[in-house]
């Protein structure tokens, strides 16, 4: 069977998109801000944990197909440092539905050599979290295939605090110059290259505090599609999208003079 057949069933819209999509020119990190859970579940009359139960099967096929795709870092976020302002049962689910997650998907992980990191404010977690992310991350940490970041309880301003304090920290043992390597070193996301392609499900025009420092350059698509709905095909189209840009960097098109 073909890589291609693999990854789309021949004659559909998405082996379509799959056949005119450079496989060269991958972006090597594609960070996604899942949005629209809630409003998902009004249009259906249900409550808005229906949203998020139903989220959950979009990242299942979002993993999986990104990770055989050949991602570098898929970086989900999941839960910010605000979503602690949801009512508490909310928050519960949340919690309940990302261990559920962990629980079924790890083997499958672990099988699809995905390594598996939770970045954020992860010891403010409850305990049950931390434990079940722990082991997640134990269990995948010899894994050379895609690197899957989870944000949780994640604000891009308080990872930038927090490397600032281990630089201050770091800078009280001895002379330390700041630079932008330094700092990058210093982020949850250390050692990772910065997202290429940062995708907004929902319609909404923000960056909700994630990844301040690191989408400088980021190519940015934003899908009507609420995250419950977001499947390979939308997906593909993101990566598509972002095949059409010419990243500049600052610089000016490349052969242009005038
Ligand atoms: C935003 O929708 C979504 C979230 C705050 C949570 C996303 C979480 C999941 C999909 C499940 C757990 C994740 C993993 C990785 C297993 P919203 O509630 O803000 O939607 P709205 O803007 O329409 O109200």
């Amino acid at each position: 069977m073909s890589d291609q057949v693999a990854l789309a069933t021949p004659g559909t819209e998405e082996a379509e998109l799959l056949e005119r999509m450079d496989r060269a020119r991958l972006p090597r990190h594609v960070a996604v801000i899942m949005d629209g859970n809630g409003r998902w579940a009004r249009q259906r009359r249900l409550p808005r944990v229906a949203g998020h139960r139903a989220g959950i099967e979009s990242v299942r096929e979002i993993v999986e197909i990104s990770a055989r795709l050949g991602l570098e870092v898929l970086t989900l976020y999941a839960f910010s440092v605000e979503n602690w302002k949801r009512p508490k049962s909310e928050v519960r689910t949340l919690m309940r539905l990302l261990k559920e997650y962990i629980r079924i998907e790890l083997n499958r992980l672990a099988g699809g050599n995905i390594r598996f990191t939770a970045i954020g404010r992860i010891d403010e977690l409850a305990p049950s979290v931390r434990r079940e992310l722990q082991h997640a991350m134990e269990m995948t940490e010899r894994n050379s295939g895609m690197k899957l970041n989870v944000a949780l309880n994640y604000s891009g301003r308080a990872e930038l605090v927090d490397a600032f304090r281990r630089i201050q920290s770091m800078s009280e043992k001895r002379p330390v110059t700041v630079s932008e390597d330094l700092i990058s070193d210093c982020l949850y996301t250390a050692g990772v290259p910065d997202p290429d392609l940062l995708i907004r499900t929902s319609g909404e025009m923000r960056l909700s505090n994630f990844l301040l420092w690191q989408v400088a350059y980021a190519e940015i698509h934003v899908t009507p599609t609420y995250w419950p709905d977001f499947r390979r095909k939308h997906l593909f189209e993101a990566i598509l999208d972002y095949q059409k840009r010419e990243r500049r960097y600052g610089g000016i098109r490349n052969g242009a003079r005038t």
